[in-house]
């Protein structure tokens, strides 16, 4: 189901404009990964082989991205509530990362990706905490599109955070309270720099945000898909930006 209004246009967003309408695609895309679970019961396949058959997904969709122009992609690999799933998917999910970086690494790095990362990855095994840092170090000076993955993030936790540095700079005096604007708030955020977010995609057929980019999310376009997220691919992609290019953005406007 897609939530929006048919016509296309494109309006300044009020704090920082984001794109959209008129065919222009969307500088800044997020994706919630869902359905690998549901993709392999319908095969009598473990858990594992739909994240493994996700993984393939996710890098179909890099390449699909790139070819749309895309500048900005943003994926929720794993969401600071995940930590609830059964310790080996736990670890099954950190060795498909391990994997995808070891595979992937270099041709982001030739294609001028930056690699951001938004969350705590340091909450993960020693080793792919480290593989995701050397990741992230390797791609700092890229200059082509950004690929962000959310790695136990929860965006309440990081509204959290954001609000306890605020509130630090007001206890030591450096900050009024009447300061305290949606921009600065938006500056404390891990997106901070990033393109405003234009369109969200969650697959699966699932409509909810499940605590990813609350606080971005406030003018994103929505689209939800019935596709499970190992089936999506370049055409799906294209579907949705396709959408995306169809909306009228008002930001609160007429
Ligand atoms: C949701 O499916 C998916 C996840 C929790 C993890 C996403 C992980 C991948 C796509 C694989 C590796 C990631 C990278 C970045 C290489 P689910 O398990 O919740 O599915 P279900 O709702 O059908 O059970």
């Amino acid at each position: 189901m897609i939530l929006s209004r048919s016509r296309a246009s494109r309006k300044p967003a009020p704090d920082a404009a984001g794109e959209g309408g008129q065919g222009a695609p969307p500088r800044h895309v997020a994706i919630i990964m869902d359905g690998n679970g549901r993709w392999a019961k319908a095969r009598r396949l473990p858990r594992l082989a739909g994240h493994r058959a996700g993984a393939e997904a996710v890098r179909r969709t890099l390449r699909a991205a790139a070819k749309l122009g895309i500048e900005c992609v943003t994926l929720y690999a794993f969401s600071s509530e995940n930590w609830k799933r059964p310790e080996q998917e736990i670890a099954d999910l950190t060795g498909l990362m391990k994997q995808f970086l070891r595979s992937e690494l270099d041709e982001i790095h030739a294609a001028n990706i930056r690699l951001k990362i938004i969350g705590d990855h340091h909450a993960f095994e020693p080793e792919a905490a480290r593989m995701v840092d050397a990741a992230v170090e390797k791609t700092a000076e890229n200059t082509g599109s950004t690929l962000v993955v959310a790695l136990n993030y929860g965006a309440q936790d990081e509204l959290a955070r954001a609000m306890r540095t605020l509130g630090e700079r007001i206890r030591a005096g450096t900050l009024e309270p009447a300061g305290v604007t949606p921009a600065l708030i938006a500056a404390e955020l891990d997106t901070a720099n990033l393109p405003p977010l234009d369109l969200l995609i969650r697959t699966s057929g699932e409509q909810r945000l499940s605590n990813f980019l609350l606080w971005q999310v406030a003018y994103a376009e929505l689209y939800f898909t019935e596709t499970l997220w190992p089936d999506f691919d370049e055409a799906a992609l294209a579907q949705a930006v396709a959408s995306f290019g169809k909306r009228e953005r008002r930001y609160g406007g007429l």
